[in-house]
């Protein structure tokens, strides 16, 4: 196996929101209605850090402007790392109480502050246990016109548990500088304190309960797509450090007269990269997903492992340009030819798709990715693996139609902490 580790994933805060905001359109303040705050709820160690990553990475790959704070970092900037001791979040002493809040408050203000002026959702990283806390950030919400939801994760599997605080003292900043049997120790006992006032998230607020990651969800909310879709996302996030691998079909008869869409099989040299990439593979667990096409069904003919065909993997549609060159379109339809070099991840073809509508449908194959407890092989399309590459590795979107996407290669996109890395193989 020959592997090449491609560029460094860009910062997540930074040059490619701006990007982004640059980028969004008039859909967007449709889809979004009113500005959302998703307020996090868990005991110390239910990964609500990791699944706030995993949902602001979601939610920016679609456009919206989208941001995590987390309480824990303000405590740290204002009080230093001996403030991460667990007698300070015993709930009995009252100063520390206090000075608790006022962070908490902090933190909600620079919030409040962020997504009136720029933001379309926020998250509201902290543990936020008590009905006290909670109602103090319902009103904050309601006074700011903001909605809310609270984002209860309830973990009791001890298997889970006792991997999350192995990770939790090996990487959290809180125990950077602690001999990791005594953070161990600090870290149960901050455990029970929270334990002791814990009440969970009652049937007056909106809210979706995760449980185990994956085993269980609970949802309480009025009518709204946007929140039955993180509910539907993060209900499918799990701890499985999988690997995705990304490849598109074996050549085609298309692809030797340079043309797009269509249906059509692979040529002998397709046959080949077929059988190559199942060897490849041999001895893997592995799940392959594979588009409606022939060209990616015939691409997975030799894997004997579990398959699905997954529609919104098919190859953008582009509409009345449908299996023609690109030499034909630009002089059949030269207004298509200028719209997409001016444009390309807007333009939608007539009658067919922009790469900003793919992003929507590749979505789907997004949360059937995610909710894998095994590795996981796509095989699809160009303008398709673009979008699903740049999910898991953050890409300007205006980036996306650009990145490099060739036949015969293999991009494998592994966990690097709570995000992706990824490097492209040859097979
Ligand atoms: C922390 O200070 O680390 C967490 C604070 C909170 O969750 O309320």
């Amino acid at each position: 196996m020959k592997g090449k580790t491609l560029p460094a994933i860009p910062a997540i805060y930074g040059g490619e929101i701006q990007l982004i905001i640059a980028l969004r359109t008039d859909k967007m303040e449709i889809m979004i209605g009113r500005k959302l705050v998703v307020i996090m709820v868990g005991l110390p160690a239910r990964r609500k850090t990791f699944l706030s990553l995993r949902l602001q990475r979601y939610l920016e790959w679609q456009g919206f402007r989208a941001r995590i704070f987390n309480v824990g970092a303000y405590r740290r900037e204002a009080l230093g790392l001996g403030s991460s001791r667990s007698g300070f979040f015993n709930p009995r002493v009252k100063t520390f109480a206090k000075e608790r809040e006022a962070i908490a408050k902090r933190c909600f203000g620079d919030l409040a502050g962020w997504l009136r002026e720029n933001g379309d959702i926020v998250i509201y990283d902290a543990t936020n246990v008590t009905s006290a806390r909670r109602g103090y950030l319902k009103d904050e919400c309601v006074k700011n016109g903001f909605d809310h939801i609270f984002v209860e994760n309830i973990c009791d599997d001890p298997e889970v548990l006792g991997n999350i605080v192995d990770s939790k003292i090996n990487t959290s900043a809180d125990y950077r500088e602690e001999d990791p049997v005594i953070a161990r120790e600090d870290f149960r006992r901050r455990i029970e304190h929270y334990r002791s006032v814990y009440e969970t998230v009652d049937e007056g607020s909106p809210y979706i309960k995760i449980f185990n990651f994956g085993e269980k969800l609970e949802k309480n909310f009025g009518p709204s797509s946007l929140l039955e879709e993180i509910a539907e996302f993060l209900g499918n996030i799990n701890l499985t450090e999988k690997n995705i691998f990304i490849t598109r079909h074996g050549e085609t008869l298309f692809n030797i007269e340079d043309r797009i869409g269509g249906d059509s099989a692979l040529t002998a040299k397709g046959v080949d990269y077929a059988r190559r990439l199942n060897d490849f593979f041999k001895g893997t667990d592995l799940v392959v997903f594979t588009s409606g096409k022939r060209r990616t069904i015939e691409t997975a003919l030799y894997f004997d492992c579990e398959k699905a065909v997954l529609p919104e993997l098919n190859e953008i549609d582009s509409g009345v340009c449908d299996g023609m060159t690109y030499a034909e379109i630009a002089s059949k339809h030269p207004e298509i030819d200028r719209g997409r070099s001016a444009d390309k991840f807007d333009f939608r073809y007539p009658r067919g798709e922009s790469y900003r509508d793919l992003v929507q449908r590749v979505k789907k194959a997004v949360v059937k990715i995610e909710s894998r407890r095994k590795d996981v092989l796509v095989i699809a399309h160009r303008a398709v693996n673009r979008c699903l590459l740049s999910y898991f590795i953050p890409t300007p979107l205006k980036d996306i139609p650009y990145i490099d996407m060739p036949l015969d290669r293999v991009i494998r996109i592994y966990r690097k902490k709570a995000l992706y890395g990824h490097e492209s193989l040859e097979v």
